[in-house]
């Protein structure tokens, strides 16, 4: 991996000479550089390029989300990591639009070692400029129409409680991920790995909720987008019933509880790359989908060649930059090629191709071109050729049944 650039910036010297040493292991594969403030950091940055920035939030002057919002507008490239004191900080609050993740001080070294391995890892595997670009400086998913509203309702009802707001956002992708980017960083102090979004609301509690609707405005509506709306209610559909499927197949492989749930997790946010490209580049998105359904070509393959990786690739970068768990990560990272995952044991990218191919095969009116397939050799390679007919019992079972 070539060398990578990382800048620290925090206003205390014995901070920066702590880090200094701490990392100093790592100084053959990174470059670290250190700012005593936003100006100088923003001076460092302009004169060369820097992958990651590690911001400290409370610092006289520029402050950390004022650093991290110039950052993305002059660097969207650089993945942007808030390492703050404060966890209800003003700063830190403002930095919910702007950071990739949240680390709390002190950091364990062991901690930020992996943090920072794993951002530059990241920024070597999505090769795409253009696409590295855009998805680090995202501004916010696409939501459904309908929750949209519903949520601005709920949070400005003060009948309302925790649970009703956490079943709505459970039934959006955008918002769902939002909330799980968020408890899986150490965003307000929590530092666990929470993986359901209704315990991730929970969790954050309705006072962060209501002020990440309306004032932070995380959550984004539907005007003037050229998406059509279907296109969300399909998409949320398929993630929530590959979620459920994949969930239930690996409660037949193994008792572990967080297996299963981190496959709930992985899939409903399997196709998340879907969204990301939806909302950040609608109009050249349409046209692929549209050139998928004529060509009846799986949507990955066109997807593809007009951006030169597919929503696996993508999704599993921006949860990445998020700090998700990495098997998260892997899981829709590999979710169309579990052949290629190189963990060899039980495989959770396996079950997650599994049981998005049962999902389509299921709803085939909810899959746009052709239904993603599995081929019998691969099939092998993951060790699922014999298991999948049961996997499909299952799974009809389950849909019989009812899943909403
Ligand atoms: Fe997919
Ligand atoms: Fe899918």
């Amino acid at each position: 991996m070539p060398t990578k650039n990382l800048l620290f910036v925090d206003d205390e010297k014995m901070v920066l000479d702590g880090l200094r040493r701490a990392l100093r292991p790592m100084r053959k594969q990174i470059n670290f550089h250190f700012a005593l403030s936003g100006k100088d950091a923003l001076e460092i940055m302009d004169d060369r390029d820097i992958h990651v920035v590690i911001s400290d939030m409370r610092m006289p002057g520029m402050d950390g989300a004022a650093l991290l919002q110039e950052t993305k507008k002059r660097h969207p490239e650089t993945i942007r990591i808030v390492l703050t004191g404060q966890a209800d900080d003003d700063a830190t609050y403002r930095a919910v639009c702007v950071a990739h993740q949240f680390l709390m001080k002190p950091c364990e070294p062991s901690v930020l070692k992996t943090v920072i391995k794993r951002a530059c890892m990241l920024h070597e595997l999505m090769t795409h400029p253009m696409l590295k670009k855009a998805v680090s400086a995202l501004d916010s998913l696409l939501s459904l129409p309908s929750i949209y509203v519903q949520i601005q309702e709920k949070v400005n009802d003060p009948e309302s409680s925790v649970e009703d707001i956490g079943k709505l956002i459970e039934k959006d992708l955008g918002m769902s991920a939002k909330v799980l980017q968020l408890v899986n960083s150490a965003f307000f102090g929590h530092y666990k790995k929470i993986e359901c979004p209704s315990k991730a609301v929970h969790l954050l509690g309705l006072n962060v909720i209501k002020s990440l609707v309306l004032t932070l405005k995380v959550f984004s509506g539907y005007e003037g987008t050229e998406m059509p709306p279907l296109f969300l209610e399909k998409l949320w559909h398929h993630s929530f019933e590959t979620a459920i499927f994949a969930q239930k197949i690996t409660e037949t492989l193994t008792e572990d509880r967080e297996l299963s749930d981190s496959a709930f997790t992985s899939g409903l946010l399997h196709d998340l790359g879907k969204l990301v490209l939806a909302s950040n580049m609608p109009s050249k998105y349409q046209k692929t989908i549209q050139m998928a359904s004529k060509n009846k070509k799986e949507l990955r393959k066109a997807e593809f060649r007009v951006f030169e990786a597919s929503h696996a690739e993508i999704g599993g970068y921006l949860v990445g930059i998020w700090g998700l768990p990495g098997d998260v990560v892997e899981a829709l990272t590999f979710h169309h090629r579990p052949h290629q995952y190189p963990g060899k044991e039980f495989s959770i990218p396996a079950i997650i191709a599994c049981a998005d191919m049962i999902a389509h095969e299921l709803s085939p009116e909810e899959c746009i071109g052709a239904i993603p397939s599995i081929q019998e050799s691969n099939l092998k390679a993951i060790d699922a050729a014999d298991k999948l007919h049961e996997w499909r019992s299952l799974c009809t079972e389950i849909k019989e049944r009812g899943i909403e």
